[in-house]
């Protein structure tokens, strides 16, 4: 399973940035409010654009960068700054994006790890090349995808992911890891975990089946395609496309207009006997049943019932249609994020006996 060198040379052909830098320019007191999606207004000690996989070992082998701890950003759509980062940040900028190869049964569809999640879906559709509609509107770059295996309205990036290309640090040499060895779960992946820090993904290739299936019985999603006409012929994958384009505008705020990093919480899962019990006091507590018989539970509601959707504590706030995402009304910074998302867990504890853990990576 575990990973193999990857093939050298320029990977990405369409990359409009094909050269070799010979220099590293690195940017001091680097500002990282348009960097990460909570608009945070923190700065790094020195930041580097790497729009070629050779500018990445460049500069974490530059002098100017030696013994400084390093952080890996694309869209800055998964992560909290709680303050100033005393180190190298590394933009992610890598562009390019082609059918890899196809086969009789699929498309090989590889994007390089900077260019904009929702530009890409969109991309493949226009090629006529569905399977990633679900996942539309998610925001984020490509090579943060597999990170947290992005998922949304009944699909998990991990369904329809091959391989991706990724640099380790440590040895400067690219590796080709398959599904198996980024590990996969719920919002997880080896990238989390063990790999956290060491590798920098370049690139990420989907496989995308020929034969198409739609997924489109999440309640919302069927809702949305109901309204708009879907409700007895089988959608076509634009369809799915626009309604949870539709359905995100509803509920979720855009980054854009609001700070945000998506669902701050990851749902979580607890075993039969405790639900059980905590079903007999809410009956209403919103499940999904797993298929091991644990139980998942939404978050938002959990938080929703204990009274927190649309609360502030200072600037950082409980969206209004959403409870499970915060917001940064303006000027917020990480550390009131982080104190509101403590009081929430708090209560979460104390009514439901349930333990919520942050689905961003704080810093
Ligand atoms: N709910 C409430 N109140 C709320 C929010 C939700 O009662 O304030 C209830 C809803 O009525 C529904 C249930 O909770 O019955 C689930 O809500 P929703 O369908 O909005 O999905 P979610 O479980 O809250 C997850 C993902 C989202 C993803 C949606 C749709 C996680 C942590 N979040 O949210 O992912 O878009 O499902 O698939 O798994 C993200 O990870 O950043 C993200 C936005």
């Amino acid at each position: 399973m575990i990973t193999r060198p990857a093939a050298d040379g320029p990977h990405i052909s369409m990359s409009p940035m094909s050269h070799q830098p010979d220099s590293t320019s690195f940017l001091a007191d680097f500002r990282l409010q348009a960097h990460n999606t909570f608009g945070f207004d923190v700065r790094a000690r020195l930041a580097c654009r790497v729009e070629h996989e050779a500018q990445l070992l460049a500069a974490v082998r530059d002098p100017r960068a030696a013994g400084l701890r390093r952080l890996v950003l694309g869209g800055g759509s998964n992560v909290v700054l709680t303050g100033d980062f005393d180190g190298l940040v590394l933009l992610v900028a890598l562009r390019g994006r082609r059918l890899a190869r196809e086969d009789d049964e699929a498309w090989y569809v590889e994007a390089a790890a900077g260019e904009n999640w929702h530009e890409f879906v969109a991309w493949t559709l226009a090629q006529g090349m569905p399977g990633l509609e679900n996942l539309a509107l998610i925001p984020g770059t490509v090579g943060a995808a597999p990170i947290q295996n992005i998922g949304a309205y009944g699909l998990e990036m991990c369904e329809r992911f091959a391989s991706l290309r990724a640099v380790e640090l440590a040895t400067g040499e690219a590796r080709e890891l398959d599904a198996a060895a980024c590990r996969f779960g719920y919002r997880d992946s080896f990238f989390k975990r063990e790999g956290r820090d060491r590798f920098v993904i370049t690139s990420v290739t989907f496989r995308l089946p020929k034969a198409w299936v739609p997924r489109a019985s999440y309640a919302d999603i069927a809702r949305e395609l109901a309204a708009e006409g879907h409700g007895d012929t089988s959608p076509d994958a634009q369809a799915i496309f626009d309604a949870v384009v539709a359905v995100r505008r509803a509920k979720l705020p855009d980054p854009a207009q609001l700070g945000n990093a998506g669902s701050f919480f990851k749902n979580p899962v607890i075993d039969a006997v405790q639900f059980d019990a905590l079903q007999q006091r809410e009956p209403e507590v919103v499940s999904y049943r797993q298929p091991d018989g644990a139980v998942k539970l939404a978050a938002g509601w959990l938080i929703d019932r204990c009274g927190w959707k649309g609360r502030a504590m200072g600037a950082a706030a409980v969206h209004e249609r959403q409870a499970l995402v915060l917001v940064n009304r303006g000027g917020a910074n990480g550390a009131e994020v982080l104190a509101l998302a403590r009081a929430i867990q708090h209560d979460v504890r104390e009514r439901f006996g349930v333990e919520l853990e942050a689905e961003p990576v704080c810093l």
